[in-house]
């Protein structure tokens, strides 16, 4: 028995740990450290699950017979899978083991109102955030600070996020996204989820950062943050912050030389005698309700999050949504007909305005959203007893709502699996269900990017459905890529032929 844990839990932090490394030395490190600890843990674990909770209002526990691991290999392979089974046996709230810690989710909308009503001394975020996004974003930011500071600071960043911004940002991504792929030719295949996500962050770093820092991403910049994002790995998750592993060395050293980057820049903005309009310069000009400025620093790190906050989770859903509209071509037919009909015959240059008129691809990019969210899961640490369902979720569970699992509930969704934008022309299929679809999330941590993601993604899929018609290869639409922390499309080629005016 003991073998089998010990060759599993290697497996697993091998898994986990050379998706972003293979460095060998790190590996044995890694698993040296874990199975020191495996002991430890699986002790308590086993103990818990030898002596029955006597306390029966907690919620169904699914039992496993791998002491620590629990269900990990189970829920890494095919985590909604999982989770939808549980939904059926157990019900909508239901407990179980991963690593040593144990999960609580809270499925469908009516228990997801736990994780979105709670205050955050109930169910905190910082205590299961932290430790990936601190070292990525840097400290005095985010989930480095108190709730109430970062609510503040949202506040800030939200401000910056208005619609005058966005006018200019419809014109400047039109401009990156033409410019992109006029390197494509006549027709082809190409990785599509690759070239989003590199197009994003050209134009994330020029809406979000400002003109100076899009006018230094070179290839050592871009090196940079690829460095600063293999900082959100399994990894990083799951091992402690201070081993030698060279991925997390690369990370912060990232982080050092990306901070003195942006301070430069800061501190010419501060100096110079026009100002800009931009987000950076809302941020130079706002200050905390006792009146004290951001500091450079926290000006630098909140333009971090702002870039890898939207990163991800943009390039992500572009690339699903170029899937679905490369398998049901007719949409894309009306979706490029829609483009004539809202802006003109001779599609001139897009404004805010018209964007927000093409509701057909609106839909497209909210239906895009409910199949495949990138935010499979939020979390939160339990740092009080709470009840639901009739059920006290004990101190120290990590309590979760899945996006993904609300957003294809059989009770709520008629046809769940197909991809119909059309849907949300009838009545609201999830009407009176407030959590039923939840992309963006919802109460004191609901995302403030969804504006900007919407302006951006429909911008970029305006102009690549203008230029270009797309199909799959040989038929396949991708599988979902389940051992990244956001859930990206598998092997993801893209068929694409110019289109002739
Ligand atoms: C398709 C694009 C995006 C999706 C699906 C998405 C999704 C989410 C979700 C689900 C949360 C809630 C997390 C939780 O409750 O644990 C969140 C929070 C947040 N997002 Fe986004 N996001 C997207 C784009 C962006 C962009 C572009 C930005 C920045 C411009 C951004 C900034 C933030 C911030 C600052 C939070 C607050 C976290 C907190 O208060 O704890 N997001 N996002």
């Amino acid at each position: 028995m003991t073998t089998h844990i010990f060759q599993v839990s290697s497996l697993l932090i091998e898994n986990a740990v050379e998706k972003i490394n293979n460095n060998f030395t790190s590996m044995v490190l890694a698993t040296s450290v874990f199975t020191l600890t495996l002991g430890y843990f699986s002790k308590l674990v086993y103990k818990q699950m030898k002596s029955p909770d006597k306390d029966a209002n907690h919620p169904p526990y699914i039992p496993s017979s791998i002491p620590f691991l629990g269900h990990a290999i189970a829920f890494g392979k095919s985590p909604i899978e999982f989770l939808e089974n549980a939904y059926e046996k157990y019900g909508p709230v239901f407990s179980f083991t991963m690593v040593g810690s144990t999960f609580t989710y809270l499925l469908g909308s009516d228990a997801a109102t736990l994780l979105f009503n709670s205050k955050n001394e109930d169910l905190n975020a910082e205590d299961v955030y932290s430790r990936l996004t601190t070292p990525v974003f840097g400290k005095g930011v985010a989930y480095d600070v108190p709730n109430p500071i970062f609510l503040e600071q949202k506040k800030m960043l939200k401000t910056g996020l208005n619609i005058a911004h966005f006018k200019q940002h419809v014109e400047v991504i039109e401009e990156e996204t033409k410019e992109y792929f006029s390197r494509w030719g006549e027709s082809g295949v190409k990785n599509l989820f690759e070239a989003l996500s590199e197009l994003i962050i050209l134009t994330a770093s020029r809406c979000l950062q400002g003109k100076e820092i899009r006018s230094m991403m070179d290839e050592k910049v871009a090196q940079l943050y690829a460095d600063l994002d293999g900082g959100f790995s399994h990894a990083a998750w799951l091992l402690p912050g201070w081993l030698p592993i060279p991925s997390f060395r690369r990370r912060d050293r990232a982080h050092k030389e990306i901070k003195e980057i942006f301070s430069k820049v800061i501190q010419r903005r501060r100096q110079a005698t026009e100002k800009e309009d931009d987000i950076l310069q809302t941020l130079i000009d706002s200050s905390y309700k006792d009146g004290h400025f951001l500091s450079d620093d926290e000006i630098a790190g909140m333009l971090i999050g702002l870039l890898l906050a939207g990163q991800h989770t943009s390039s992500t859903t572009s690339a699903w949504m170029g899937f679905y509209l490369a398998r049901d071509r007719e949409m894309q037919e009306r979706c490029y007909r829609e483009q004539k009909a809202v802006c003109g015959d001779d599609l001139p240059p897009l404004d805010y305005d018209q964007l927000k008129d093409l509701n057909l691809l609106d839909r497209c990019l909210k239906e895009s959203l409910r199949l495949r969210p990138p935010i499979m899961t939020m979390m939160r640490m339990a740092r009080t007893p709470l009840t639901i369902a009739g059920y006290t979720i004990p101190v120290g569970h990590q309590v979760c709502v899945s996006p993904t699992v609300n957003h294809r509930l059989s009770d709520t969704w008629k046809e769940r699996m197909d991809f119909n934008p059309d849907r949300y022309l009838q009545e609201n299929p999830a009407a009176g269900e407030k959590f039923a679809y939840v992309p963006f999330g919802a109460g004191r941590h609901r995302c403030i990017g969804e504006n900007f993601a919407y302006v951006q993604i429909k911008t970029i899929w305006s102009i690549m459905l203008r230029m270009f018609d797309f199909e799959l290869v040989d038929g396949y639409f991708p599988e979902v890529n389940y051992t990244t922390m956001i859930h990206t499309p598998t092997n993801p080629m893209i068929k694409y032929t110019l289109r002739r005016p």
